[in-house]
């Protein structure tokens, strides 16, 4: 669908766009209205988002699934006390496809120069009952992962057993559910069966279809996207 493409090509198109040195023009199709902020606010040059945090209880399964199975690399474990600590775990910047490998110390001696790591925070006495946005609505609701093959990335995961929420090419179908959960749109969310309806029907126009979604050990959604989009898709 073009919206489809639209939503997966927006960086080429708006690459290409500057080519010819003029902006998106326009407001948009109607679905994807197009930001129209100006420059931001010159205190916030150099700012960017590094790291997001999880809390767990779960460290080990946690790392085994980011670290072994998904490919981050571990920076360190920082044991504040014996009982709490920190640890971070990203890809390695230097080339996504193992040429670059860096060693722990040389990822930790970047870490505020890398974007996109995982910070996962663990209170292993904690006696809470952590809830996974998959499990149940809240605020957290996924980490979004690019691969260059998402049939692959689907057999690589299939193969270390890894929980699939979605597979590749199905729609969203139902109202309650894991992915549901964490979209916000499951039982949580109350009844409001015409508002569901409509946006199960309306899923293509982002393309969820073609989206992968995956669960690690604690319950975190994890989606998965083709990099570029799928030429022999059916959408
Ligand atoms: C928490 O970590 C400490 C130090 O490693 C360990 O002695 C203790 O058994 C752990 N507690 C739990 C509940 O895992
Ligand atoms: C791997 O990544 C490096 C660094 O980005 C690049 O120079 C090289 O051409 C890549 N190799 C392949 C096979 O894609």
């Amino acid at each position: 669908m073009q919206y489809y493409r639209l939503f997966q090509g927006l960086l080429t198109f708006i690459l290409a766009s500057s080519v010819y040195s003029c902006a998106p023009s326009g407001d948009g199709d109607g679905v994807f209205v197009f930001g129209n902020d100006g420059p931001a606010p010159a205190a916030t040059l150099g700012y960017a988002i590094n790291h997001f945090g999880l809390t767990t209880t779960n460290l080990e399964n946690m790392k085994h699934f980011y670290g072994n199975i998904l490919g981050m690399r571990l920076l360190f474990d920082a044991h504040v006390t014996p009982e709490y600590s920190v640890t971070y775990l990203g890809y390695a910047q230097g080339g996504r496809n193992g040429t670059g490998f860096q060693t722990g110390p040389e990822l930790a001696a970047a870490k505020n120069n890398l974007y996109g790591l995982i910070e996962l925070v663990q209170f292993n006495v904690s006696s809470d009952h952590l809830h996974a946005s998959t499990q149940r609505s809240n605020t957290f609701s996924h980490i979004g992962l690019i691969v260059p093959d998402i049939v692959k990335a689907q057999a690589y995961l299939e193969e270390h057993n890894v929980p699939i929420i979605k597979r590749y090419e199905t729609p969203v179908t139902g109202f309650t559910g894991p992915l549901q959960n964490a979209f916000g749109i499951g039982e949580y969310a109350g009844k409001h069966t015409a508002a569901k309806e409509a946006l199960i029907k309306a899923q293509s126009l982002i393309g969820l279809e073609m989206l992968l979604m995956v669960e690690d050990p604690d319950g975190n959604m994890v989606e998965i996207q083709q990099q570029d989009p799928p030429t022999s898709s059916t959408l």
